[in-house]
């Protein structure tokens, strides 16, 4: 492809569902904000898409745990992942929403489309029906057994352990998530689209990176195991596939279209058109126009997204973009495999998880730990494989790299200038000889070392380009250490006594490496950015400095000007402890729900037996410790016809005070006994859970005393 005219990067439309954790992060957004930044800072025309997913069965079963409405659900979480996208400095033109206007018109006019060119098969099927719910499943609602890998929680459309596709009859022992139910087969009408129809474009399209004859994009350009999961789908055979729903919340089906009657459009057709809506949005509201973007062929279309959700990228909404006809397809589709925490896959229903904005607020008085969020999640980004996450990893990451590399050689520069030269950059003769940042012992020159940044700094880019962050990173830090190495093997700190001028050209070339680490960290480290063009007393870094400065690279002119006054050294990150750590892991730890062990049954008992107990209802009239016994209160309990004195071993979970007038159960014709000398008269009901903590089991706090529980 020749040099593309604008960018349009999208990343996964996050279902509004629920927090964003670390391993959304590492998916699908922060590879596609480093590559959207650096494209800005070269001066490209680049618009950056994302926004809530906002319909489809993640959101109806949230609602339905949470015994809310729907709307409630998207608005409470659509709200939250804005601002923590926002927090972590993801850079988004635009977060916009599947639920707004444009976008339902939006993806209508695509189903007229389709539907008009005589793209859709309608076609009767049978499909599971959830009788005691009396509604038709949609696959999310249907759970199983994967028929490929047995794992035992597989959705009726994906198996989440092993990446396969399914369909809902596929499913071994299929259970209706609305009532745990085995679902039946229902007759029901849909809208299909026949995948299959279109193989003979999508393989030379996916595999030789070829359509309509032309070259379209390089297929080695593609991550091996995206192409992987896209070939074993054409070789496993392209099905057809509903594109519509039988459901009560989406994208209504267009209601002129005939049987469109409770039809909404299924979620992964109106999902990705939803980059569409905000594209538009987004124009709309900076008075450009939308279609270029989605239609253009110089155009460079790429989709940020995590590895399930790698079919609906590169297979159907292709497919459906290319059955439209006025649009181009994506150039690549740059998905990040999973990443894991602390040796345990992230999981939302196990609480298994760094939630973003906890993250967030755990540490908002120290700004600069969302750059070192940011900075491990790039050292340990799952672009090719899973990969893991751990708070050691974390706090190593920052000691090691972010303190002694950077921030060492950053400060040292800063404070050397003030000291030697009252924070000006100095003037030099480049014609001396200094010792060479990359050998010790071996002389080097202005030049040569001015020539060693230039080549870190395309390499950086060049890594970017090819979606590789992770190596992009290191990049960066080996400019840092380069940095580093020209102090230690120069040591300016002694040169100063014996040569006053050399030290000038270590210390004019150690600031020209501040400097461009202060532009090359902005799509990396972007508030660490700003904090190091603060330091040097420069504009902050923005949209078209690293062309600026690669310019400046390869002219050979000084990146920071002679005489420059750059201002007093700041701490940019300081060291974290082991006993941070494993305060960390604690929190994780104590994050989880643990599983609750019961109490087994108690052996079958008889009605009669039950009978023979005598319940009251009471409330309690006095209560005082009982002495020299840490367990026991005495109470007095009134049963309405009469007060019972009764020894409760409650005294460790209630005070005295607090529970006068409490309504209880009393086993009133429990035999008395002595406790402590004194005679207890029954025994109070208590529920007690998991943790060993005691509950009252009460009437309400009007219902009389005296009454038989039966
Ligand atoms: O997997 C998900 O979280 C989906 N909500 C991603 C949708 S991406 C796009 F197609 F909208
Ligand atoms: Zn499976």
């Amino acid at each position: 492809m020749k040099k593309p005219k604008r960018y349009l990067v999208t990343s996964a439309l996050p279902y509004a569902n629920g927090p964003l954790h670390i391993g959304h992060l590492a998916g699908a957004y922060l590879p596609a904000d480093i590559y959207v930044r650096y494209l800005r800072a070269m001066g490209e025309d680049v618009v950056f898409i994302c926004g809530s997913d906002e319909h489809g069965a993640a959101i109806t079963i949230r609602a339905k745990q949470d015994g809310v409405a729907p709307q409630d659900i998207v608005d409470r979480y659509n709200a939250l992942i804005k601002d923590t996208f926002e927090k972590v400095g993801v850079s988004f033109d635009i977060y916009h929403r599947t639920s707004s206007k444009l976008h339902h018109e939006t993806a209508q006019d695509f189903f007229r489309v389709l539907n008009k060119n005589g793209e859709f098969i309608k076609q009767v099927s049978e499909q599971y029906y959830d009788e005691s719910a009396q509604q038709f499943l949609a696959d999310r609602y249907i759970t199983g057994t994967c028929p490929k890998c047995n794992h035992e929680e597989a959705y009726g459309d994906q198996c989440e352990n092993c990446g396969s596709t399914l369909s809902p009859t596929e499913l071994i022992q299929p259970k209706s998530k609305m009532s745990g139910e085995t679902p039946v087969l229902k007759e029901t009408t849909h809208w299909y689209l026949p995948l299959d129809k279109y193989e003979e474009w999508l393989r030379p399209w996916i595999e030789q990176g070829i359509l309509k004859g032309e070259t379209h994009h390089n297929p080695n350009e593609w991550k091996p195991h995206v192409l992987g999961q896209c070939k074993s789908w054409l070789d496993g055979g392209l099905q057809a596939r509903a594109m519509t729903r039988d459901l009560t919340w989406g994208v209504d089906v267009p209601q002129e279209i005939e049987g469109a009657e409770g039809k909404k459009l299924y979620v992964w057709l109106d999902a990705p058109i939803g980059y569409i809506s905000a594209t538009k949005q987004w124009a709309a509201d900076h008075g450009k126009d939308w279609k270029p973007y989605w239609q253009d062929k110089d155009t460079k279309l790429l989709h940020f997204i995590g590895k399930d959700n790698i079919v609906f990228h590169c297979v159907i909404f292709p497919v459906i973009l290319n059955a439209h006809g006025d649009y181009i397809l994506p150039d690549n589709v740059p998905a990040n495999q999973f990443l894991n925490l602390e040796g345990r896959k992230i999981s939302t229903s196990k609480n298994w998880a760094i939630w973003v904005h906890e993250f967030v607020e755990d540490f908002k008085e120290q700004p600069e730990f969302i750059d070192i969020l940011r900075y491990y999640m790039i050292k340990v980004m799952p672009e090719t494989r899973d990969s893991e996450f751990t708070w050691k990893g974390f706090q190593e990451a920052n000691n090691t790299e972010l303190v002694n590399n950077l921030a060492n050689f950053i400060n040292r520069v800063v404070v050397l200038t003030n000291k030697y030269y009252d924070g000006k950059i100095p003037t030099i003769d480049k014609s001396l000889e200094i010792n060479c940042s990359s050998e010790e012992g071996k002389k080097s020159s202005f030049n040569a070392e001015f020539n060693a940044i230039k080549i870190h700094v395309e390499r950086v880019g060049a890594y970017i380009e090819k979606y590789d962050f992770r190596n992009a990173l290191k990049e960066v830090m080996a400019l840092s250490e380069l940095g580093n190495k020209l102090l230690q093997f120069n040591a300016p700190w002694s040169l100063i006594k014996t040569d006053e001028e050399a030290t000038k050209v270590v210390m004019n070339i150690a600031a020209q490496v501040v400097t461009t680490l202060g532009v090359i960290l902005f799509p990396f480290l972007p508030d660490t950015s700003k904090r190091i063009c603060n330091l040097l007393n420069l504009p902050t870094s923005k949209n078209g400095n690293l062309k600026l400065l690669l310019e400046k690279l390869e002219n050979n002119q000084s990146i920071i000007e002679n005489n420059h006054q750059i201002n007093k050294p700041t701490h940019l990150f300081t060291k974290l402890s082991d006993q941070w750590v494993e305060e960390q892991i604690q929190k994780l730890e104590d994050s989880q729900e643990k599983e609750i062990s019961y109490v087994g049954l108690k052996k079958e008992t008889t009605f009669d037996d039950f009978q023979e107990m005598d319940l009251r209802t009471g409330t309690i009239v006095t209560a005082e410790k009982m002495k020299k016994a840490k367990k026991l209160l005495q109470l007095t309990v009134d049963v309405g016809f009469e007060q019972r004195t009764v020894v409760s071993g409650i005294a460790e979970f209630f005070k005295p005070e607090e529970i006068i007038g409490q309504k209880v159960l009393l086993l009133a014709n429990l035999a008395p006994r002595k406790i402590r000398g004194v005679e207890s008269q029954g025994m109070i009901l208590m529920a007690e859970n998991e943790k060993g903590e005691l509950a009252f089991v009460s009437p309400p706090n009007d219902f009389g005393n005296g009454f038989v529980v039966r």
